[in-house]
Protein backbone atom coordinates (compact mmCIF):
# COMPACT_ATOMS: atom_id res chain seq x y z
CA UNK A 1 0.00 0.00 0.00
CA UNK A 2 1.58 3.37 -1.31
CA UNK A 3 2.04 5.95 1.61
CA UNK A 4 0.30 9.65 1.17
CA UNK A 5 3.16 11.11 0.02
CA UNK A 6 1.96 14.43 2.48
CA UNK A 7 3.20 11.55 4.91
CA UNK A 8 6.62 10.74 3.56
CA UNK A 9 9.85 11.26 5.72
CA UNK A 10 11.07 13.36 3.14
CA UNK A 11 7.72 15.80 2.75
CA UNK A 12 7.76 15.94 5.96
CA UNK A 13 10.93 17.57 6.22
CA UNK A 14 10.22 19.87 3.77
CA UNK A 15 7.28 21.19 5.19
CA UNK A 16 9.38 22.32 8.02
CA UNK A 17 12.36 23.42 5.73
CA UNK A 18 10.17 25.73 3.71
CA UNK A 19 8.93 27.49 7.50
CA UNK A 20 12.11 28.57 7.41
CA UNK A 21 13.51 29.02 4.04
CA UNK A 22 10.27 30.34 2.26
CA UNK A 23 11.35 34.39 2.46
CA UNK A 24 15.35 33.60 1.53
CA UNK A 25 16.24 35.58 -1.38
CA UNK A 26 17.78 34.10 -4.25
CA UNK A 27 19.91 37.08 -4.56
CA UNK A 28 21.33 36.85 -1.14
CA UNK A 29 21.85 32.98 -2.36
CA UNK A 30 23.85 34.32 -5.05
CA UNK A 31 25.46 36.85 -3.15
CA UNK A 32 26.60 34.09 -0.35
CA UNK A 33 27.21 31.42 -3.58
CA UNK A 34 29.45 32.56 -5.91
CA UNK A 35 29.49 29.52 -7.48
CA UNK A 36 26.21 29.17 -7.34
CA UNK A 37 25.41 29.81 -11.11
CA UNK A 38 28.18 27.58 -11.96
CA UNK A 39 27.21 24.58 -9.96
CA UNK A 40 23.45 24.22 -10.57
CA UNK A 41 23.13 23.26 -14.39
CA UNK A 42 23.31 20.29 -16.43
CA UNK A 43 23.97 19.72 -19.61
CA UNK A 44 22.81 17.18 -22.40
CA UNK A 45 24.57 17.22 -26.00
CA UNK A 46 22.88 20.65 -27.16
CA UNK A 47 20.60 21.05 -24.30
CA UNK A 48 22.52 23.24 -21.33
CA UNK A 49 19.76 23.61 -17.79
CA UNK A 50 20.62 26.11 -15.63
CA UNK A 51 18.34 25.87 -12.37
CA UNK A 52 20.17 28.10 -10.15
CA UNK A 53 18.13 30.72 -10.23
CA UNK A 54 15.15 29.03 -8.29
CA UNK A 55 14.33 29.32 -4.46
CA UNK A 56 16.05 26.26 -3.17
CA UNK A 57 19.45 25.80 -1.17
CA UNK A 58 21.55 22.07 -0.61
CA UNK A 59 19.39 21.46 1.83
CA UNK A 60 16.16 21.30 -0.04
CA UNK A 61 17.49 19.68 -3.20
CA UNK A 62 18.49 17.29 -0.85
CA UNK A 63 15.29 16.83 0.85
CA UNK A 64 13.76 16.80 -2.59
CA UNK A 65 16.10 14.21 -4.15
CA UNK A 66 14.75 12.50 -0.81
CA UNK A 67 11.32 12.50 -1.79
CA UNK A 68 12.07 11.27 -5.08
CA UNK A 69 13.55 8.17 -3.55
CA UNK A 70 11.30 7.72 -0.81
CA UNK A 71 8.17 7.42 -3.75
CA UNK A 72 10.38 4.43 -5.24
CA UNK A 73 10.86 7.08 -8.66
CA UNK A 74 13.69 4.57 -9.74
CA UNK A 75 11.62 1.62 -9.82
CA UNK A 76 8.88 3.68 -11.47
CA UNK A 77 10.72 4.83 -14.58
CA UNK A 78 11.61 1.15 -15.13
CA UNK A 79 8.20 0.13 -15.19
CA UNK A 80 7.07 2.40 -17.72
CA UNK A 81 10.16 2.08 -19.85
CA UNK A 82 9.69 -2.47 -19.67
CA UNK A 83 6.08 -1.87 -20.46
CA UNK A 84 4.48 -2.53 -17.23
CA UNK A 85 0.61 -1.28 -17.17
CA UNK A 86 1.11 1.87 -15.39
CA UNK A 87 -1.73 3.42 -16.57
CA UNK A 88 -3.93 2.14 -14.14
CA UNK A 89 -7.42 3.19 -14.44
CA UNK A 90 -6.98 1.70 -18.10
CA UNK A 91 -4.95 -0.94 -17.93
CA UNK A 92 -2.08 0.33 -20.25
CA UNK A 93 1.15 0.09 -20.62
CA UNK A 94 2.68 3.59 -21.67
CA UNK A 95 5.04 2.96 -24.26
CA UNK A 96 5.93 6.42 -25.78
CA UNK A 97 9.55 5.44 -25.29
CA UNK A 98 8.98 2.26 -27.27
CA UNK A 99 8.34 4.56 -30.40
CA UNK A 100 12.12 6.16 -29.96
CA UNK A 101 13.40 2.90 -28.79
CA UNK A 102 16.18 3.38 -31.25
CA UNK A 103 18.53 0.46 -29.49
CA UNK A 104 15.20 -2.04 -30.62
CA UNK A 105 15.68 -3.88 -27.81
CA UNK A 106 13.02 -5.89 -26.74
CA UNK A 107 9.71 -4.47 -24.93
CA UNK A 108 7.60 -6.67 -23.90
CA UNK A 109 3.42 -5.93 -23.25
CA UNK A 110 1.30 -9.11 -22.64
CA UNK A 111 4.24 -11.44 -22.91
CA UNK A 112 4.82 -9.71 -26.56
CA UNK A 113 7.57 -7.93 -27.96
CA UNK A 114 6.21 -4.56 -29.27
CA UNK A 115 9.39 -3.26 -31.44
CA UNK A 116 8.59 -5.21 -34.81
CA UNK A 117 5.14 -3.74 -34.97
CA UNK A 118 6.71 -0.42 -34.21
CA UNK A 119 9.40 -0.99 -36.44
CA UNK A 120 7.22 -1.94 -39.23
CA UNK A 121 4.54 0.94 -39.00
CA UNK A 122 8.18 2.97 -39.23
CA UNK A 123 8.99 1.72 -42.34
CA UNK A 124 5.43 1.98 -43.61
CA UNK A 125 5.49 5.79 -42.61
CA UNK A 126 9.41 6.07 -44.60
CA UNK A 127 8.04 4.72 -47.72
CA UNK A 128 4.95 6.40 -47.92
CA UNK A 129 6.73 9.94 -46.79
CA UNK A 130 9.43 9.23 -49.66
CA UNK A 131 6.68 8.05 -52.25
CA UNK A 132 4.64 11.41 -51.47
CA UNK A 133 7.71 13.76 -51.11
CA UNK A 134 8.93 11.88 -54.76
CA UNK A 135 6.01 12.40 -56.50
CA UNK A 136 5.26 8.59 -56.91
CA UNK A 137 2.21 8.16 -54.74
CA UNK A 138 0.20 11.23 -56.62
CA UNK A 139 -2.94 12.36 -56.51
CA UNK A 140 -6.18 11.59 -58.56
CA UNK A 141 -5.13 13.61 -61.94
CA UNK A 142 -1.60 12.61 -61.82
CA UNK A 143 -0.48 15.61 -59.90
CA UNK A 144 2.14 15.45 -57.01
CA UNK A 145 0.76 15.90 -53.24
CA UNK A 146 2.43 19.05 -52.11
CA UNK A 147 -0.40 20.23 -49.74
CA UNK A 148 -0.64 18.04 -46.38
CA UNK A 149 -3.93 18.95 -44.35
CA UNK A 150 -3.94 17.08 -41.04
CA UNK A 151 -7.18 16.49 -39.59
CA UNK A 152 -6.89 15.96 -35.82
CA UNK A 153 -7.63 17.41 -32.01
CA UNK A 154 -5.49 17.54 -29.20
CA UNK A 155 -2.65 14.84 -29.31
CA UNK A 156 -3.84 14.38 -33.07
CA UNK A 157 -3.36 18.05 -33.92
CA UNK A 158 -1.12 19.55 -31.18
CA UNK A 159 2.19 17.65 -31.44
CA UNK A 160 1.95 17.55 -35.52
CA UNK A 161 1.52 21.63 -35.32
CA UNK A 162 4.04 22.37 -32.83
CA UNK A 163 6.72 20.11 -34.17
CA UNK A 164 6.28 21.15 -38.20
CA UNK A 165 6.54 24.53 -37.12
CA UNK A 166 8.98 24.60 -34.92
CA UNK A 167 10.70 22.45 -38.03
CA UNK A 168 9.83 25.19 -40.33
CA UNK A 169 13.35 25.67 -41.64
CA UNK A 170 14.11 22.22 -42.46
CA UNK A 171 10.47 22.15 -44.72
CA UNK A 172 10.44 20.65 -48.45
CA UNK A 173 10.44 23.87 -50.62
CA UNK A 174 7.58 22.56 -52.63
CA UNK A 175 5.58 21.56 -49.49
CA UNK A 176 3.04 23.28 -47.11
CA UNK A 177 1.05 22.10 -44.11
CA UNK A 178 -2.63 22.91 -42.81
CA UNK A 179 -4.01 21.97 -39.81
CA UNK A 180 -7.77 21.34 -38.84
CA UNK A 181 -9.04 20.79 -35.91
CA UNK A 182 -11.55 23.17 -34.09
CA UNK A 183 -15.45 21.78 -35.25
CA UNK A 184 -15.70 25.60 -36.13
CA UNK A 185 -16.53 25.53 -39.98
CA UNK A 186 -13.98 28.66 -39.85
CA UNK A 187 -11.31 26.05 -39.15
CA UNK A 188 -12.70 23.73 -42.22
CA UNK A 189 -13.29 26.94 -44.46
CA UNK A 190 -9.83 29.14 -43.80
CA UNK A 191 -7.88 26.02 -44.91
CA UNK A 192 -10.10 24.71 -47.96
CA UNK A 193 -10.43 28.15 -49.38
CA UNK A 194 -6.63 28.19 -50.01
CA UNK A 195 -5.85 24.99 -51.36
CA UNK A 196 -5.91 22.83 -54.34
CA UNK A 197 -8.02 19.38 -54.52
CA UNK A 198 -5.56 17.90 -57.10
CA UNK A 199 -2.58 18.51 -54.71
CA UNK A 200 -3.87 18.12 -51.30
CA UNK A 201 -3.45 14.98 -48.95
CA UNK A 202 -6.02 14.74 -46.18
CA UNK A 203 -4.27 12.99 -43.00
CA UNK A 204 -6.79 11.98 -40.47
CA UNK A 205 -5.50 11.53 -37.36
CA UNK A 206 -7.44 10.15 -34.57
CA UNK A 207 -6.58 7.43 -31.69
CA UNK A 208 -10.21 6.41 -31.65
CA UNK A 209 -11.73 7.59 -34.98
CA UNK A 210 -14.75 8.54 -32.89
CA UNK A 211 -13.89 11.76 -31.57
CA UNK A 212 -16.92 14.39 -32.96
CA UNK A 213 -14.77 17.46 -34.50
CA UNK A 214 -12.13 15.43 -36.15
CA UNK A 215 -14.88 12.92 -38.06
CA UNK A 216 -16.58 16.07 -38.71
CA UNK A 217 -14.58 17.96 -40.20
CA UNK A 218 -13.14 14.98 -42.28
CA UNK A 219 -16.34 14.27 -43.61
CA UNK A 220 -16.67 18.24 -44.92
CA UNK A 221 -13.25 17.82 -46.45
CA UNK A 222 -14.24 14.59 -48.08
CA UNK A 223 -17.44 15.92 -49.28
CA UNK A 224 -15.10 19.03 -50.70
CA UNK A 225 -13.25 16.86 -52.57
CA UNK A 226 -15.23 14.28 -53.49
CA UNK A 227 -17.23 17.98 -55.20
CA UNK A 228 -14.19 18.75 -56.76
CA UNK A 229 -12.75 15.43 -58.08
CA UNK A 230 -15.51 12.75 -57.48
CA UNK A 231 -15.87 9.58 -55.47
CA UNK A 232 -12.60 7.86 -56.95
CA UNK A 233 -10.46 10.35 -55.78
CA UNK A 234 -10.99 9.60 -52.02
CA UNK A 235 -8.26 6.90 -51.71
CA UNK A 236 -5.44 8.57 -53.24
CA UNK A 237 -6.18 12.08 -51.21
CA UNK A 238 -7.12 10.54 -47.78
CA UNK A 239 -5.13 8.41 -45.24
CA UNK A 240 -5.57 7.32 -41.68
CA UNK A 241 -3.97 7.18 -38.50
CA UNK A 242 -5.85 5.61 -35.78
CA UNK A 243 -5.58 2.64 -33.39
CA UNK A 244 -9.86 1.98 -34.95
CA UNK A 245 -9.07 -0.21 -38.28
CA UNK A 246 -13.01 -0.94 -38.00
CA UNK A 247 -13.97 2.38 -38.35
CA UNK A 248 -11.35 3.95 -40.53
CA UNK A 249 -12.71 1.15 -43.42
CA UNK A 250 -16.30 2.34 -42.43
CA UNK A 251 -15.23 5.59 -42.88
CA UNK A 252 -14.28 4.39 -46.68
CA UNK A 253 -10.69 4.99 -46.50
CA UNK A 254 -8.73 1.60 -47.36
CA UNK A 255 -7.10 0.26 -44.68
CA UNK A 256 -3.50 -0.05 -46.80
CA UNK A 257 -3.72 3.69 -46.39
CA UNK A 258 -4.08 3.25 -42.58
CA UNK A 259 -0.78 4.08 -40.50
CA UNK A 260 -1.52 2.07 -37.21
CA UNK A 261 -0.68 3.32 -33.44
CA UNK A 262 -1.47 1.40 -30.40
CA UNK A 263 -3.42 1.56 -26.98
CA UNK A 264 -0.09 2.20 -25.18
CA UNK A 265 0.38 5.35 -26.62
CA UNK A 266 -1.84 8.05 -25.54
CA UNK A 267 -2.59 10.86 -27.64
CA UNK A 268 -0.96 13.91 -26.11
CA UNK A 269 2.14 11.41 -26.13
CA UNK A 270 1.80 10.48 -29.76
CA UNK A 271 4.06 12.44 -31.75
CA UNK A 272 6.79 9.94 -32.17
CA UNK A 273 4.17 7.62 -33.81
CA UNK A 274 2.21 7.68 -36.93
CA UNK A 275 0.22 10.91 -35.60
CA UNK A 276 3.85 12.21 -36.75
CA UNK A 277 3.31 11.67 -40.10
CA UNK A 278 2.54 15.18 -41.19
CA UNK A 279 5.88 15.61 -39.64
CA UNK A 280 8.12 13.13 -41.24
CA UNK A 281 6.02 14.77 -44.90
CA UNK A 282 7.00 18.60 -44.36
CA UNK A 283 10.47 17.48 -42.64
CA UNK A 284 11.60 14.17 -44.16
CA UNK A 285 12.38 10.89 -42.55
CA UNK A 286 15.74 11.66 -41.43
CA UNK A 287 14.53 14.83 -39.39
CA UNK A 288 11.56 12.65 -38.28
CA UNK A 289 14.03 10.30 -37.33
CA UNK A 290 16.55 12.73 -35.91
CA UNK A 291 13.58 14.10 -33.62
CA UNK A 292 13.52 9.99 -32.35
CA UNK A 293 16.94 10.41 -32.06
CA UNK A 294 16.64 13.29 -29.46
CA UNK A 295 14.14 12.20 -27.61
CA UNK A 296 15.64 8.44 -27.34
CA UNK A 297 18.77 10.37 -26.03
CA UNK A 298 16.35 12.10 -23.13
CA UNK A 299 15.32 8.57 -22.81
CA UNK A 300 18.44 7.09 -21.73
CA UNK A 301 19.70 9.95 -19.77
CA UNK A 302 16.23 10.19 -17.90
CA UNK A 303 16.68 6.14 -17.65
CA UNK A 304 20.23 6.34 -16.41
CA UNK A 305 21.73 9.96 -14.83
CA UNK A 306 21.26 9.94 -11.19
CA UNK A 307 18.92 12.37 -9.80
CA UNK A 308 20.92 15.17 -8.41
CA UNK A 309 21.80 15.58 -12.29
CA UNK A 310 18.62 14.00 -13.99
CA UNK A 311 17.35 17.19 -16.18
CA UNK A 312 13.63 15.91 -15.71
CA UNK A 313 14.14 15.07 -12.21
CA UNK A 314 15.31 18.26 -11.16
CA UNK A 315 12.37 19.92 -13.37
CA UNK A 316 9.70 18.18 -11.82
CA UNK A 317 11.20 18.32 -8.02
CA UNK A 318 11.33 22.42 -8.41
CA UNK A 319 8.22 22.14 -9.84
CA UNK A 320 6.60 20.09 -6.81
CA UNK A 321 8.45 22.68 -4.12
CA UNK A 322 6.29 25.32 -5.78
CA UNK A 323 3.20 23.90 -6.31
CA UNK A 324 2.92 21.96 -2.88
CA UNK A 325 5.09 24.23 -0.69
CA UNK A 326 4.62 27.59 -2.15
CA UNK A 327 1.80 27.05 -2.97
CA UNK A 328 2.78 28.86 -6.71
CA UNK A 329 0.05 26.93 -8.81
CA UNK A 330 0.87 28.53 -12.78
CA UNK A 331 3.63 27.95 -14.20
CA UNK A 332 5.49 30.05 -17.31
CA UNK A 333 6.95 28.67 -20.56
CA UNK A 334 8.47 31.32 -22.76
CA UNK A 335 10.47 30.20 -25.75
CA UNK A 336 12.82 32.60 -26.93
CA UNK A 337 12.27 31.30 -30.76
CA UNK A 338 9.40 32.41 -32.99
CA UNK A 339 9.39 28.97 -34.45
CA UNK A 340 8.74 27.40 -31.03
CA UNK A 341 5.23 29.67 -30.10
CA UNK A 342 3.11 26.65 -30.27
CA UNK A 343 5.21 24.78 -27.27
CA UNK A 344 3.16 25.97 -24.66
CA UNK A 345 0.19 24.79 -26.29
CA UNK A 346 1.61 21.56 -27.00
CA UNK A 347 2.42 21.11 -23.30
CA UNK A 348 -0.77 22.72 -21.63
CA UNK A 349 -1.72 19.62 -23.11
CA UNK A 350 0.63 17.21 -21.84
CA UNK A 351 1.18 18.55 -18.22
CA UNK A 352 -2.90 19.69 -17.65
CA UNK A 353 -4.26 16.74 -19.62
CA UNK A 354 -2.07 14.69 -17.49
CA UNK A 355 -1.86 15.91 -14.03
CA UNK A 356 -4.97 17.96 -13.88
CA UNK A 357 -6.15 15.08 -11.82
CA UNK A 358 -7.89 14.83 -7.89
CA UNK A 359 -7.91 11.03 -7.54
CA UNK A 360 -4.69 8.85 -6.26
CA UNK A 361 -4.13 5.70 -7.47
CA UNK A 362 -4.93 3.72 -4.63
CA UNK A 363 -8.36 5.78 -5.27
CA UNK A 364 -8.68 8.31 -3.15
CA UNK A 365 -9.55 11.99 -3.13
CA UNK A 366 -6.05 13.63 -3.05
CA UNK A 367 -5.37 16.04 -0.19
CA UNK A 368 -2.53 18.37 -2.15
CA UNK A 369 -2.07 20.29 -4.77
CA UNK A 370 -1.40 18.39 -8.15
CA UNK A 371 -1.17 19.76 -11.62
CA UNK A 372 -0.53 23.73 -12.12
CA UNK A 373 -2.24 25.48 -14.67
CA UNK A 374 0.37 26.00 -17.67
CA UNK A 375 0.53 29.04 -20.05
CA UNK A 376 3.08 30.74 -22.33
CA UNK A 377 3.92 32.25 -25.39
CA UNK A 378 6.99 33.22 -27.50
CA UNK A 379 9.16 35.80 -26.27
CA UNK A 380 9.85 38.68 -26.71
CA UNK A 381 5.49 39.04 -27.56
CA UNK A 382 4.73 38.29 -24.51
CA UNK A 383 6.99 40.70 -22.53
CA UNK A 384 5.25 43.51 -23.89
CA UNK A 385 1.78 41.40 -22.28
CA UNK A 386 1.46 39.71 -19.32
CA UNK A 387 4.80 40.23 -18.39
CA UNK A 388 3.72 42.89 -16.25
CA UNK A 389 1.97 40.61 -13.89
CA UNK A 390 5.42 38.52 -13.69
CA UNK A 391 6.96 41.19 -12.25
CA UNK A 392 4.90 43.27 -9.97
CA UNK A 393 1.59 41.10 -9.84
CA UNK A 394 0.62 39.59 -6.52
CA UNK A 395 1.03 35.97 -8.19
CA UNK A 396 4.84 33.96 -8.47
CA UNK A 397 5.02 32.53 -11.68
CA UNK A 398 7.91 30.39 -12.24
CA UNK A 399 8.81 30.15 -15.75
CA UNK A 400 11.07 28.32 -18.54
CA UNK A 401 12.83 30.43 -20.52
CA UNK A 402 13.66 28.70 -23.88
CA UNK A 403 16.76 30.02 -25.65
CA UNK A 404 18.43 28.84 -29.12
CA UNK A 405 22.07 29.90 -29.20
CA UNK A 406 22.50 29.94 -32.84
CA UNK A 407 19.44 31.54 -34.74
CA UNK A 408 17.99 29.89 -37.99
CA UNK A 409 17.75 33.56 -39.15
CA UNK A 410 20.79 35.92 -38.19
CA UNK A 411 19.63 39.05 -40.14
CA UNK A 412 21.36 41.77 -38.08
CA UNK A 413 21.41 41.73 -34.50
CA UNK A 414 17.91 40.89 -34.16
CA UNK A 415 19.19 37.18 -32.32
CA UNK A 416 21.68 39.20 -29.98
CA UNK A 417 18.70 41.35 -28.76
CA UNK A 418 16.31 38.28 -28.49
CA UNK A 419 18.59 36.42 -26.39
CA UNK A 420 19.40 39.62 -24.61
CA UNK A 421 16.24 39.93 -23.37
CA UNK A 422 15.81 36.31 -22.28
CA UNK A 423 18.91 36.45 -20.41
CA UNK A 424 17.93 40.05 -18.85
CA UNK A 425 14.32 38.99 -17.76
CA UNK A 426 15.79 35.69 -15.89
CA UNK A 427 18.04 38.26 -13.75
CA UNK A 428 15.67 40.52 -13.32
CA UNK A 429 12.70 38.59 -12.30
CA UNK A 430 15.62 37.13 -9.46
CA UNK A 431 17.22 40.73 -8.27
CA UNK A 432 14.21 42.59 -8.64
CA UNK A 433 14.97 46.30 -7.28
CA UNK A 434 14.30 47.24 -4.08
CA UNK A 435 12.25 50.88 -3.25
CA UNK A 436 15.86 52.32 -2.18
CA UNK A 437 17.30 51.25 -5.82
CA UNK A 438 14.19 52.50 -7.16
CA UNK A 439 14.41 55.76 -5.25
CA UNK A 440 17.76 56.45 -5.96
CA UNK A 441 17.55 55.78 -10.15
CA UNK A 442 15.11 58.56 -9.82
CA UNK A 443 17.00 60.97 -7.79
CA UNK A 444 19.66 60.36 -11.18
CA UNK A 445 17.10 61.37 -13.61
CA UNK A 446 16.45 64.88 -11.38
CA UNK A 447 12.87 64.15 -10.32
CA UNK A 448 12.71 66.11 -7.41
CA UNK A 449 12.13 64.55 -3.46
CA UNK A 450 8.30 64.85 -3.46
CA UNK A 451 8.16 63.18 -6.85
CA UNK A 452 10.65 60.57 -5.83
CA UNK A 453 8.34 59.72 -2.98
CA UNK A 454 5.27 59.13 -4.50
CA UNK A 455 7.20 56.95 -7.63
CA UNK A 456 9.48 55.06 -5.94
CA UNK A 457 7.06 52.03 -5.07
CA UNK A 458 5.51 51.54 -8.21
CA UNK A 459 9.29 51.11 -9.93
CA UNK A 460 10.04 49.18 -7.47
CA UNK A 461 10.21 44.97 -8.02
CA UNK A 462 10.12 42.16 -5.55
CA UNK A 463 12.17 40.12 -7.64
CA UNK A 464 12.86 36.45 -5.94
CA UNK A 465 11.04 34.94 -8.88
CA UNK A 466 12.04 31.83 -9.91
CA UNK A 467 13.26 30.49 -13.77
CA UNK A 468 14.61 28.02 -15.56
CA UNK A 469 16.78 28.76 -18.13
CA UNK A 470 16.77 26.36 -21.08
CA UNK A 471 19.50 27.23 -23.59
CA UNK A 472 19.57 25.18 -27.29
CA UNK A 473 22.34 25.26 -29.63
CA UNK A 474 19.87 25.46 -32.57
CA UNK A 475 16.54 24.41 -33.13
CA UNK A 476 17.00 21.00 -34.93
CA UNK A 477 15.24 18.11 -34.80
CA UNK A 478 17.58 16.22 -32.37
CA UNK A 479 17.05 19.05 -29.98
CA UNK A 480 13.36 19.06 -30.78
CA UNK A 481 13.05 15.36 -29.38
CA UNK A 482 15.05 16.33 -26.17
CA UNK A 483 12.90 19.06 -25.40
CA UNK A 484 9.46 17.26 -25.50
CA UNK A 485 10.98 14.15 -24.19
CA UNK A 486 12.16 16.06 -21.19
CA UNK A 487 9.31 17.86 -20.81
CA UNK A 488 6.89 14.27 -21.22
CA UNK A 489 8.86 12.48 -18.31
CA UNK A 490 8.73 15.52 -16.30
CA UNK A 491 5.16 15.36 -16.16
CA UNK A 492 5.87 11.72 -15.80
CA UNK A 493 7.89 12.46 -12.73
CA UNK A 494 5.32 15.11 -10.62
CA UNK A 495 2.52 12.51 -11.53
CA UNK A 496 4.40 9.40 -9.91
CA UNK A 497 5.36 11.83 -7.00
CA UNK A 498 1.66 13.11 -6.67
CA UNK A 499 0.95 8.80 -7.17
CA UNK A 500 -1.74 9.84 -9.90
CA UNK A 501 -2.72 8.60 -13.17
CA UNK A 502 -1.08 10.70 -15.57
CA UNK A 503 -2.05 8.64 -18.38
CA UNK A 504 -5.87 8.77 -18.55
CA UNK A 505 -7.85 11.81 -19.06
CA UNK A 506 -11.48 11.20 -17.98
CA UNK A 507 -12.23 14.69 -17.28
CA UNK A 508 -12.45 15.33 -20.86
CA UNK A 509 -15.87 12.96 -20.98
CA UNK A 510 -18.42 15.06 -18.99
CA UNK A 511 -18.68 17.89 -21.52
CA UNK A 512 -18.77 15.37 -24.42
CA UNK A 513 -21.33 13.61 -23.10
CA UNK A 514 -23.55 17.16 -22.12
CA UNK A 515 -22.80 18.44 -25.53
CA UNK A 516 -24.33 15.34 -27.54
CA UNK A 517 -27.16 16.12 -25.24
CA UNK A 518 -27.58 19.47 -26.15
CA UNK A 519 -26.63 19.15 -29.97
CA UNK A 520 -29.94 17.59 -30.68
CA UNK A 521 -32.09 20.37 -28.77
CA UNK A 522 -30.48 23.19 -30.58
CA UNK A 523 -31.25 20.87 -33.89
CA UNK A 524 -34.90 21.52 -32.69
CA UNK A 525 -35.60 18.48 -30.59
CA UNK A 526 -37.30 18.37 -27.62
CA UNK A 527 -36.07 19.55 -24.78
CA UNK A 528 -33.83 17.92 -22.25
CA UNK A 529 -33.60 18.99 -18.46
CA UNK A 530 -31.28 21.53 -17.93
CA UNK A 531 -30.31 24.63 -14.87
CA UNK A 532 -32.16 27.64 -15.92
CA UNK A 533 -29.22 29.34 -17.16
CA UNK A 534 -28.32 26.68 -19.59
CA UNK A 535 -31.92 26.33 -20.66
CA UNK A 536 -31.86 30.29 -21.17
CA UNK A 537 -28.90 29.89 -22.91
CA UNK A 538 -29.88 27.51 -25.44
CA UNK A 539 -33.50 29.30 -26.53
CA UNK A 540 -31.48 32.32 -26.74
CA UNK A 541 -29.17 30.95 -29.08
CA UNK A 542 -32.09 29.13 -30.63
CA UNK A 543 -33.93 31.95 -31.07
CA UNK A 544 -30.88 34.62 -32.74
CA UNK A 545 -30.26 31.61 -35.33
CA UNK A 546 -34.05 31.57 -36.64
O1 LIG B 1 -9.92 15.54 -25.49
C1 LIG B 1 -9.38 14.36 -25.05
C2 LIG B 1 -8.67 13.54 -26.08
O2 LIG B 1 -8.98 12.21 -25.85
C3 LIG B 1 -7.17 13.75 -26.04
O3 LIG B 1 -6.53 13.07 -25.06
C4 LIG B 1 -6.79 13.33 -27.41
O4 LIG B 1 -5.52 13.77 -27.70
C5 LIG B 1 -7.88 13.97 -28.21
O5 LIG B 1 -9.02 13.87 -27.40
C6 LIG B 1 -8.13 13.38 -29.56
O6 LIG B 1 -8.54 12.05 -29.51
P1 LIG B 1 -8.49 11.13 -30.78
O7 LIG B 1 -7.07 11.04 -31.23
O8 LIG B 1 -9.00 9.79 -30.32
O9 LIG B 1 -9.37 11.72 -31.84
Amino acid sequence: MEKNVTQTKAWKKLSFHYRFFKNTEMKNLFAFDAKRGLKYNISLGPLYLDYSKNRFNEKTMQYLLDLANEVHLKDKIEAMFKGEKINKTENRAVLHTALRNRSNTPIYVDGKDVMPEINQVLAKIKKFTNAVRYGEFKGATGKKLTTIVNIGIGGSDLGPVMATTALKEYWAKDIKCYFISNIDGSACDDVLSQIDPETTLFIIVSKTFTTIETLTNARTCRKWLIDALGEYAVAKHFVAVSTNTKEVAKFGINTDNMFEFWDFVGGRYSMWSAVGLSIALAVGMDNFEKMLDGAYAMDCHFRSAPFAQNIPVILALLGIWYNNFFKFHTQGIIPYDQDLRFLPAYLQQLDMESNGKSVTLTNKFVKYATGQVLFGGAGTDVQHSFFQLLHQGTQIVPLDLIVPAISHNEIGDHHEILVANALAQGEALMRGKTVGEAAIELSKTGKTTAEIKSLKRYKSFAGNRPTNTIVIKKLDAYTLGMLIAMYEHKVFVEGIIWNIDSFDQMGVELGKQMALSILPELQGQASGLHDSSTRKLINLIKDLRK
